[in-house]
């Protein structure tokens, strides 16, 4: 039980004490109007690190030294660049280091794992998700279901909260799998929620969905680098993340996948197969019949993109020094600080706003989605403008995400008072 308290020695007593908190001095913080702004959009996209640069540096410099020769004969060669990737983003996704590789882009990647593991045959057919996904999720469903034949409104199951709650019950999300059990080819669901910033039970939804004789997998756009994942222990089939949010590795930057060890090494497992797939060792010799890589690397396609790839290293250098559970600690702390100010600060002087993401630290991540009443866009541009990048989710929320590794307990109380502040003059 931590004791917060409401004051600005507070939060910079925090800041002085906090393991972490070198590391923001290793992000490019946006200014506005000379001042540092509250940056609590991380949930979007990460800052950049102040190393991002040289990463991309090295790249360009290899690319301008040695052209083509690059693929092969520099220091840290391009044909085996992604292999740095796997060792940093294992430890952040519980994964064995084969069961990862970065390629493509997130809703890519969810069609991809879907021409594996969506299967659906004549009685087995139905794709359970949580209501409300985000949007892409929601169109990778929807046409891969008619792709395959199925009309959406029968094949698509979605769980959706109790009446009068905001979040999923995991009780319910079980009950659902077992009522379609026979039917479930798939089970896709977020790991944490976009919009209510939920976390769900992972591992006791794969265990539930494989018992019914589905496959299992998550989106974990808004949990990677965020929560702990233990995939490999939990059992998860696949999943898929973005790297531009708390992965830090810029706008648009390279998704990632898990796909458990159990398909490493099976290449009768349908998938759509490219060049770089295919086992590396005899690539060149441009010969006919795809034969996969073992692990993860089996379902690339395309060449790898270097410099997204660069760019990520320089992101996961940073936690593979700051180290998830670390970061994890720092990371309830804060959000925990956050909650007890918007409690303090804000419902004392009105209540029209109410945090919609649950109260069990266990359920979440670091954001905390805010629902307002009335006026919530007003009240999102107002705190825009006093110097607060936080984002705004139609139809009713403002979503702020303290990230551990670069924001800081100061940032958290600043927000409060401008949120309070911004909420008064609102109602003069
Ligand atoms: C939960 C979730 N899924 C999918 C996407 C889409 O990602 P992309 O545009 O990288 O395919 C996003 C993007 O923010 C997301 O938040």
């Amino acid at each position: 039980m931590e004791h917060y308290q409401n004051t600005g020695d507070y939060a910079r007593e925090q800041d002085e004490q906090d393991p972490l908190k070198e590391f923001r001095s290793r992000f490019i913080i946006p200014k506005k109007n000379n001042e540092e702004v509250i940056y609590l959009c991380g949930n979007s996209l990460g800052l950049q690190p102040e190393s991002t640069r040289s990463y991309l540096d090295r790249e360009l410099k290899k690319w301008g030294d040695y052209a083509v020769d690059g693929h092969f004969h520099a220091d840290e060669p391009w044909y085996h660049y992604h292999k740095l990737l796997k060792a940093p983003l294992a430890a952040i996704t519980g994964a064995k280091p084969e069961e990862v590789v970065v390629m493509n882009n997130l809703t890519s990647n969810l069609h991809f794992m879907m021409v594996s593991f969506y299967r659906p045959a004549a009685g087995r057919y139905k794709i359970l998700m949580e209501g409300g996904a985000f949007p892409s999720d929601q169109y990778v469903v929807e046409s891969q279901v008619k792709y395959h034949g199925f009309s959406p409104d029968d094949a698509i199951v979605e769980v959706f909260p109790r009446e009068g709650e905001n979040t999923l019950r995991t009780e319910d999300i079980l009950e659902v799998i077992q009522t379609h059990g026979d039917e479930l080819a798939l089970v896709l669901f977020a790991g944490l929620q976009y919009y209510t910033g939920q976390v769900f039970d992972m591992e006791a939804i794969t265990k539930a969905g494989q018992a019914a004789g589905a496959k299992v997998g998550f989106d974990l756009a808004h949990a990677a680098g965020n929560v702990p994942l233990k995939l490999h222990d939990w059992g998860v089939d696949f999943a898929a993340w973005c790297s531009y949010k708390y992965l830090n590795s810029g706008p648009g930057s390279n998704s990632g996948v898990f796909i458990h060890e159990r398909y490493a090494n099976d290449p009768d497992l349908p998938r759509f197969a490219g060049w770089w797939g295919h086992e590396e060792k005899e690539r060149f010799l441009m010969r006919k019949g795809f034969k996969p890589m073992y692990g993860a690397d089996g379902w690339q396609v395309s060449n790898a993109n270097i410099l997204p790839l660069a760019a990520q290293r320089a992101s996961l250098e940073l936690f593979e020094q700051a180290g998830m559970e670390r970061l994890r600690r720092k990371s309830l702390k804060l959000t925990g600080y956050l909650e007890y100010l918007l409690k303090e600060e804000v419902n004392s002087t009105d209540n029209h706003i109410q945090i919609i993401t649950p109260p069990d630290p266990e359920q979440r991540g670091c954001q905390l989605s805010l629902f307002v009443e009335k006026n919530g866009r007003q009240l999102f541009d107002h705190i825009s403008k006093a110097g607060v990048v936080a984002d705004w989710r139609e139809p009713n929320v403002i979503r702020v995400a303290p990230a551990p590794l670069y924001n800081t307990f100061t940032d958290v109380y600043r927000f409060a008072r401008l949120l309070k502040q911004a909420v008064k003059e609102q109602q003069n």
